[in-house]
This record gives C-alpha cells, structure tokens and sequence, in this order.
C-alpha cells in the first residue's frame, strides 16, 4: 500500500445536498407545494413523523453555511434547485423571488470560489404537476423543459456545471412503484412511464441547457451499483443480470444509445408490468434521451449480492456480504465503488465521471466537549476514496468527488433519524458543528490526498 494516495492536479473535491432536504421555508416567498411537502404532511409516510417545512433553513442561513463551506476549502458544491419556488404552479408564471435566492447562493459560492454544480430536478416536482398525472404523464416532461429553460437563462452565466436529474431510478420505481417516496403511488406500469419521461425531459433539456448557458458541461447523475451473483450458478448469474438491468442499464443504455434493454422489456412485460407494450415510447424518443453529454454523474452507497432465492438445488453462496453496515443497514464494500467505475467506464465510456453522492449514515452526536468523533464514517470516505483512486489508477477517468452530504438533513422516508453529514445539525438550535470526518475531508482537500491507514 503506497504511503499517500494523491489525486491528480485539478481533481475536483465538493459536497453535495438538495434542496428539500436542507432548505426549509416551505412557503416563503412565493413557493408553491411539490409532491414532498405533501407526502411528509401525510400521516404515517415519514418514519420519524416529521417533515422538511424548517429542515436546516438553509434557505434563511445561506450566507454562514457558504462560508461554513469555505472553511472547510470545498472547492465544488452540488445542490439542487427546487422546482415550485421557481414555478409554483409547475409551468406559468415564474416566481421571481425564488430565482433571486439562487442567484445569491450562486453569486455567495463563486465569490467564496466554490464552482456551483446545479441538479435542477431532485424529487420535489410541484404538486400541481403530479395533479395531472406527475411524470408517468409525457406533459410534466413538456413542464421541465420549460423550467430547465428559465432557470439556465437566469444562472447560466455564471454556472457552467449542469445535472438535468438525480437518481430517476428511485423518482420513477421508490416514487411510483415502491410507494415509499413521494408521491407515494405502488403501480409499475405508472413506474416505467414515470422511468421513460424521466429521462425524456433529461434529454430535451440538454440542448436547451446548452443553448443558454454557453460552454455549459452537461450531465445526468444516476444511482448505479455493482452487482456480483451470489454464486456462480446460472440461476443466481441470471439473478445478477436482471438487478442490473433493472437498477443500472435501463438508465445507462437508452443514454448512451442502446435503447432499452431488449432482456429487460421482454421480463417486464412477461411479468404483466407492461400493458401498453411501451407505447409511450414515441418516435423520436430515444435519439433525443442519447443527446450526447458532457459527463456521467454516479451516487454509489453500497453493492448488490444478487441471489435466486426462488431456484431449486441452488449452489451454496460463495459471496456474501460483510458484517458492517451503515446505519441505513447498506452494507460498507469499498470495492464495489471501483468495480462500479471500471465496468461504467469499460462498457459505456461516459468520457468524463464525477462521483456526485457517496457518503454514511452515522448518528453519532457531539460528546461532552461537543466534539463529535465519528471515526465510522471516515473510515468509510477513507477506504472508498482508496479504491476510488485505484479505478483512477486503471485509467476511469474520474474528474471529481463529492460527498453526502455537507449537512446531516431530512433523509426522506427515515425524516431526521438518519445522518448522513459531515457537518452536525442541531435541529432545536439550528447550530452546525464540524465533525471529525469533516476536519479530515478538509485535510483531503488541503493535501488533495490522504494516508491511507491513519
Ligand atoms: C440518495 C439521494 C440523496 C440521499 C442519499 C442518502 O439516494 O440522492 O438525496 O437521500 O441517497
């Protein structure tokens, strides 16, 4: 093991966050509802009972937490814009307050030199939007390009990195098959259209996006893991290719030109989850989701063990996973993260990668001298990071790293109960605190490396 892992020169080091998640002020100037504060506000959906109204206010603490930022030299951030403050009503009039706060934020981080990564859709789609249908609806991918639209003629300027849509895996199957995320429906067929128009919109924006923001890096973050059979029978190899046809190429092959894949269309539909046999697939649809990009943005957690739980006489499994979970029970396997990058790279040669959400959810809080010594989650960065940087090694071309999250904040379905930042929040006193993960990540980034073992 070499004594110091360093990354390349312009290797680019951030935090990520969204908007529901950490922005509060639910109805302040002139924001309309999204599909989140609707599902929070329904009893029983959120385990804690609680909801984003307040969350960590950032909308009304913006200023500290950019400087917050820069104490710790992030040199990129990600967040995301939310839709019903820009356009209350999904489509129409545009609220204009509500581009004036990201203006400031934009205006605030390039000032404090932290380049501004801005995913324009990540879950809270205006309820009036889902009113009609939501995005199993061709019409709510009209609605975001015109939002796409009016948001990159405000800040396309000045922001120059762009993610169209985070994780449409979990908006279009835990959002309309699932249930468990907003807005809370369990039909699969209104999942694959919610899937289909997901990236529909991903794609129609891109040249939009382009045309307003000149010189503009175009992207799309998805959630992908890599999958391994649980043994080498051909029961759990079929297992493993059908997890990674359902989580990883149903996004990654219509995207770089593939069309849907032909394996997974036939298993859907003979499983009766396809009634109008894809119709909604109209002519033109899939050159226009294949718009070429700029880069692939990938959230990676945890792996995927895949197992044919059903086959009789299976083979013993000779993988399983680890005894060490995060507190969200996903399980912590650094290699899955460079097998992962090594097979996007290897089969679909994105060009250029950035890791947009890698983190763990730890609760551990301040101790008595309020110092908060969460040696769990750095082990967690350190020894993903590590295996991050042998993909490097191996020629992925990964241009940057962004870790969830900056803050703990509200994590969806779990409410508050799951922290996953690198920064405390206090959510009686709004009071932020460093963990020692963050005072370590902001040694990565003085030093653009770390030990591996320290
Ligand atoms: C990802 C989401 C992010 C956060 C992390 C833990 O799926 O993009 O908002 O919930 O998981």
């Amino acid at each position: 093991m070499p004594d110091t892992i360093h990354f390349p020169e312009n290797f680019l080091w951030g935090a990520a966050t969204s908007s529901y998640q950490i922005e509060g002020a639910r109805q302040a100037d002139g924001k309309g509802e999204s599909i989140w504060d609707r599902f929070s506000h329904t009893p029983g959906k959120i385990q804690d009972g609680r909801n984003g109204d307040i969350a960590c206010d950032h909308y009304n603490r913006m200023p500290q937490d950019v400087a917050l930022m820069q104490s710790l030299g992030l040199q990129a951030y990600r967040f995301s814009i939310s839709w019903p403050r820009i356009l209350p009503n999904g489509r129409g009039a545009v609220n204009a307050a509500g581009l004036d706060f990201y203006d400031r934020l934009v205006d605030s981080l390039l000032t404090a030199n932290i380049t501004p990564f801005i995913t324009l859709y990540h879950w809270d789609l205006p309820q009036a939007l889902q009113d009609e249908g939501g995005w199993p609806s061709r019409s709510t991918a009209e609605a975001f390009v015109t939002y796409a639209d009016v948001v990159s003629q405000r800040l396309g300027d000045r922001v120059k990195n762009w993610i169209t849509h985070n994780e449409p895996w979990v908006a279009a199957f835990v959002g309309y098959w699932q249930g468990r995320h907003a807005p809370g429906i369990q039909d699969f067929a209104q999942a694959i259209r919610a899937s289909h128009h997901l990236l529909l919109s991903h794609g129609w924006a891109v040249p939009v996006i382009r045309q307003n923001s000149p010189e503009a890096q175009v992207g799309i973050t998805l959630n992908l893991n890599a999958v391994y059979p649980a043994s080498s029978s051909a029961a759990d190899q079929q297992a493993m290719r059908h997890e990674d046809g359902y989580l990883n190429r149903w996004f990654l092959d219509p995207l770089y030109g593939r069309r849907y894949p032909a394996d997974m269309v036939h298993s859907f539909s003979q499983q009766g989850h396809l009634p109008d046999d894809m119709a909604f697939v109209q002519p033109g649809d899939l050159q226009a989701i294949a718009a070429p990009m700029d880069f692939l943005g990938i959230n990676n957690y945890f792996r995927t063990i895949a197992r044919d739980k059903t086959a009789v006489n299976n083979q013993p499994p000779t993988l399983e996973p680890y005894d060490n979970y995060t507190e969200m029970g996903w399980e912590v396997a650094p290699e899955g993260i460079r097998d992962l990058l090594l097979r996007v790279e290897y089969d679909y040669r994105p060009g250029k990668i950035y890791i947009t959400e890698n983190g763990a959810s730890y609760s551990d809080g301040p101790n008595g001298d309020g110092r908060i010594a969460d040696t769990r989650r750095q082990t967690y960065l350190r020894t993903y990071l590590a295996k991050i940087h042998e993909a490097m090694q191996i020629g992925v071309p990964l241009a940057g790293y962004f870790v969830w999250s900056l803050f703990d904040n509200f994590e969806w379905g779990f409410g508050y109960k799951q922290r996953f930042g690198i920064i405390w929040v206090d959510y009686e006193t709004q009071e932020r605190i460093l963990k020692d993960s963050a005072l370590w990540y902001r040694s990565v980034i003085a030093q653009n490396g770390f030990t591996p073992k320290e």
